[in-house]
């Protein structure tokens, strides 16, 4: 069955793809994904931080980003390892990646506060990505910054990053945006072609005999998957840009449900870094096996087929739902 779709203007061979992850820092991994039928390859990110030090080749200046870095950190417990690595580095791997596959790759910058550093994003256009993935990962935790003054920020950058590159810009959001419909709005104003739901927060844990906060990496289990379907539903056919779900696709049936969401395209990492590259495999056939057994013609008419618009009851998306399931609730034993 056909099963082609199209995501930031690029034409996939089907909506999975691999999210941003340090699968694409192994060619062999890479070519592994792809020959397993990965339809796009996420590069890792390159953060700010990485980019402000190269620039500036000061240590210090990175305290000025501790609270922003510490949270970003929790990606990768070897940061340091991280920051000395040379951020050419990260555009020689892009190209190799782009070389070694056939598939779109796109790359990732990740970061928050205004600077040169958004001037990076158009050395990965020139490196040879097909598009970018600009992660916005930050808490608000600035007593003086309000909600719409985090998102005007948040909308600079991504303006910033718009004007240096002409191939298709996504963004990376997390589930915390106040008014998560208004912004997803503004952002598609400022020319954003697809939006990424969402960013996954590692919550760091405590040691409480030596008094330190432990960096905790936990990989996801499809239940998180159901956040993101809310948000996809109630973004579907309402915002004019792609969607792409990032949290909680394990299997070819989660796959389907983000697709029916409204999905355009379906990132995997954890189930790739715990089951090994070639699993894509068996997520795509799956899908496939399920879309074909419905009797669904294409992934069009399977895409948001029970999003906030469509679905029979859409109540269910929101409040109403929060009253039924808490009065639904019964004692087991
Ligand atoms: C080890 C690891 C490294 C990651 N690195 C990045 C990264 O560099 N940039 C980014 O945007 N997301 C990164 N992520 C987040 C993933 O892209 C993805 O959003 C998250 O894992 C949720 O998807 P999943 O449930 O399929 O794992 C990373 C995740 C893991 C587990």
């Amino acid at each position: 069955m056909n099963l082609e779709t199209q995501y930031l203007g690029l034409k996939l061979k089907h909506p999975l793809i691999v999210g941003a992850s340090p699968l694409a820092d192994d060619l062999d991994k890479v070519r592994q994904l792809e020959d397993s039928g990965a339809a796009a390859i996420t590069m890792y990110s390159l953060f700010e931080e990485q980019i402000t030090q190269n620039m500036l080749g000061s240590e210090a200046h990175i305290g000025a980003y501790e609270n922003s870095f510490a949270e970003a950190a929790s990606y990768f417990p070897e940061v340091n390892q991280l920051l000395e690595r040379d951020v050419e580095a990260y555009l020689e791997q892009l190209q190799k990646v782009k070389s070694a596959v056939e598939v779109p790759v796109i790359a990732s910058l990740n970061g928050t506060r205004e600077g040169e550093w958004v001037s990076y994003a158009s050395l990965m256009e020139q490196s040879g990505a097909d598009a970018l993935e600009l992660n916005l990962y930050f808490l608000a935790t600035d007593l003086e910054e309000s909600a719409s003054d985090l998102e005007d920020r948040c909308l600079r950058i991504v303006e910033a990053i718009r004007s240096q590159i002409s191939i298709p810009l996504a963004v990376k959001l997390s589930p915390n945006f106040t008014a998560l419909p208004h912004f997803a709005n503004r952002l598609c104003a400022a020319k954003v072609d697809g939006l990424v739901l969402f960013n996954r927060f590692y919550q760091p844990d405590f040691d409480i005999e030596d008094l330190s906060v432990r960096p905790s990496l936990d990989l996801s289990f499809s239940n998180e998957l159901r956040q993101r379907l809310r948000w996809l539903a109630l973004l579907s056919d309402r915002v004019p840009c792609d969607l792409s779900v990032s949290g909680g696709v394990h299997t070819g049936l989660d796959a389907v449900k983000a697709v029916m969401a409204g999905a355009d395209s379906v990132q995997m990492v954890s189930t790739l870094l715990i089951n090994g590259p070639t699993r894509i495999a068996d997520v795509l056939s799956e899908f496939g096996r399920w879309v074909t057994e419905h009797e669904y013609e294409s992934v069009d008419q399977l895409r948001g087929c029970m999003n906030y618009n469509r679905c029979p009851d859409p109540e269910a998306l929101e409040r109403a739902n929060y009253m039924r399931v808490l009065k639904s609730w019964r004692p087991k034993h």
